[in-house]
């Protein structure tokens, strides 16, 4: 595995398999890596020629008060997993090069954002597709892979992708698991095991709605409001039942498909999962 902390070096590594057409696949992530991360990147090796996969904690999409400077590192480790795992070259640049102080320009995708994490979250979607965008550049993938954990990343960034016409696949991944149902986070790295406990609720939530969904977006999101609720250590913030491409709130009984999004705080942890509702219990995408 090659390690390129430039765009410079990036583009000249990536250069010869570009001319030999071969395709390209990407896995952005900010490190901390865990399963969720690995299924990314098997998944591109799956179906690519050549693996690219960046590290890089962007502090764009970090607003004042939140843990930019906490975020858990650990580089060594997290390119040793990478190189396991059949990356071919890892980009790692560094925050004063990539994301500059006299930088002017910022990607923003209206609408979409505005909602669940974007309420939560002022800044924080423009910071995500603004460095997706630079790595998409940079990079030039033919796919790039993301996880359904982060469900609303996940739709603003096909939407930038839909807008710019940038020549690149989007690949959503299931998202990956616990056995006791509790999503990969890098963030459950903050929770002691009693708040481990507690964050379960998430999950819970999401897998009791799924299991009794009739169709009636009113009476899912009232069950997580109350599961979410009377647990105990949770702090709720969001509990949603959205179209899934347009996350608008769904009302009464809907013919379609939805989607049940979910965020809470676990003592100082904010945690977000989201679940598609389905009556055949099919797919956790
Ligand atoms: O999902 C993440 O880890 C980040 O939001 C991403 C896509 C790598 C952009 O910084």
């Amino acid at each position: 595995m090659d390690v390129c902390t430039t765009v410079h070096a990036l583009r000249a590594r990536l250069d010869e398999p570009r001319r030999a057409r071969q395709t390209l696949g990407f896995v952005p992530t900010m490190g901390a890596l865990h399963e969720g991360h690995l299924s990314l990147v098997r998944a591109a090796r799956a179906e690519c020629d050549v693996v690219a996969a960046s590290i890089f904690v962007n502090p764009l999409q970090f607003g004042p008060g939140e843990d930019f400077a906490a975020y858990p590192r650990d580089l060594e480790n997290d390119l040793a997993r990478y190189e396991a795992a059949g990356v071919d070259v890892a980009f790692t640049p560094d925050v004063a090069t990539f994301t500059p102080a006299d930088r002017l320009t910022t990607v923003h995708v209206a609408g979409l954002t505005e909602r669940l994490e974007g309420a939560a979250r002022p800044g924080h979607f423009d910071g995500v597709t603004t460095i997706v965008a630079k790595l998409f550049t940079a990079v030039q993938p033919e796919r790039a892979y993301f996880g359904a954990k982060d469900y609303q990343q996940l739709v603003v960034i096909r939407r930038m992708v839909a807008d710019l016409d940038m020549p690149v696949a989007v690949v959503a991944c299931p998202t990956v698991r616990e056995p006791d149902g509790i999503a990969l986070s890098s963030r459950n790295a903050y929770l002691t095991p009693e708040q481990r406990e507690q964050a379960r609720t998430l999950s819970r939530a999401l897998f009791a709605a799924r299991d009794r969904w009739d169709g009636d977006a009113d009476s899912a999101r009232a069950l997580l409001r109350r599961i979410m609720g009377a647990a105990p250590g949770v702090r709720l913030d969001y509990a949603e039942v959205c179209d899934p491409q347009t996350l608008e709130p769904l009302e009464g009984v809907v013919g379609g498909p939805a989607r049940a999004l979910v965020a809470a705080h676990v003592g100082g942890t904010r945690l977000i999962d989201n679940l598609r509702l389905d009556p055949c219990g099919a797919g956790t995408q």
